[in-house]
């Protein structure tokens, strides 16, 4: 079988395009042919990096800045977006916050919950409307290797992380008979600025890549191949199933 992954004439909605994970994500569905709209807390409507990148590949560009912590925000976003139609959501919007179980805020735990789940089900519940109504869709959730482990003094980030896992799944049972496939990947340890603190810390450092088979941190652009394939026709018979690309640390 030949596969070729063209994915132009879609259109595809990025969440936490406007750096890390997400930008790298938006940029290689650009060049395997989509239109990107991106969204993220402070994406410049007009001027970003990955809009550049994004036009330079001969693709169209949207920007949008929404906080994901504030939830009518992104019911209205979700609302105003789905007028037109959404081929491909990627959601890679996401913030941490580190600090001891005990001592945790809950104002922390709240935020957290709020930007890592429950947003994440306030789009996807609107996109994937407009995706069942029209029969097809690609949704990739980006979960984490915290979406199968605790963690370390990073609660309400593993609570959320592994509620994705389990939205993905469900999200799949009900919407991929009507052709819209619902999966998730779980990055390994990627040098991006959700994990500055523990590049920082050369012990944590040191053990992180001590357990890495493929011995070296990802870079995001490790992730972006994945997410092309869960949302490629490639990916057609692929659905509820969290994809680890973690350079083997799962396995170890
Ligand atoms: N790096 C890793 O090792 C790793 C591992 C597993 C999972 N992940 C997940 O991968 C995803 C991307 O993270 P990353 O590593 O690329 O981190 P990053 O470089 O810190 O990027 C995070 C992105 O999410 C956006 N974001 C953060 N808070 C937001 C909010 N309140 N509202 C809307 N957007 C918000 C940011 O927007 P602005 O740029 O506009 O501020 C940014 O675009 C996250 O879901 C993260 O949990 C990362």
């Amino acid at each position: 079988m030949s596969i070729t992954i063209d994915l132009s004439g879609q259109r595809a909605l990025v969440t936490g395009a406007r750096r890390g994970i997400g930008r790298a994500i938006a940029e290689e569905l650009a060049r395997a042919g989509a239109d990107i709209i991106g969204v993220s807390a402070h994406l410049e409507t007009e001027g970003s990096a990955v809009g550049a990148a994004v036009t330079a590949l001969g693709r169209s560009f949207e920007g949008y800045s929404v906080d994901f912590s504030d939830r009518e925000a992104v019911a209205r976003f979700a609302g105003t977006i789905t007028e037109r139609p959404i081929d491909i959501l990627v959601n890679a919007a996401g913030d941490i916050s580190r600090s001891p179980a005990a001592e945790h805020p809950l104002s922390e735990w709240d935020r957290i919950l709020e930007i890592d789940l429950s947003s994440q089900f306030v789009l996807t519940q609107q996109v994937g409307a407009q995706m069942l109504q029209r029969g097809s869709g690609r949704i990739v959730f980006i979960a984490s290797l915290l979406s199968f482990q605790g963690g370390i003094t990073v609660p309400g980030y593993a609570a959320a992380k592994s509620g994705i896992a389990g939205l993905t799944r469900a999200l799949a049972n009900e919407w991929t008979a009507s052709g819209v496939t619902v999966n998730a990947i779980a990055p390994g340890y990627i040098a991006t600025d959700n994990t500055t603190a523990l590049r920082d810390d050369p012990q944590r450092s040191r053990d992180i890549l001590a357990r890495i088979p493929a011995g070296r941190w990802g870079e995001a652009a490790d992730i972006a191949g994945a997410a092309v394939f869960l949302a490629s026709p490639a990916a057609a018979y692929v659905s509820g199933t969290i994809l680890a690309v973690d350079g083997g640390w799962l396995g170890r």
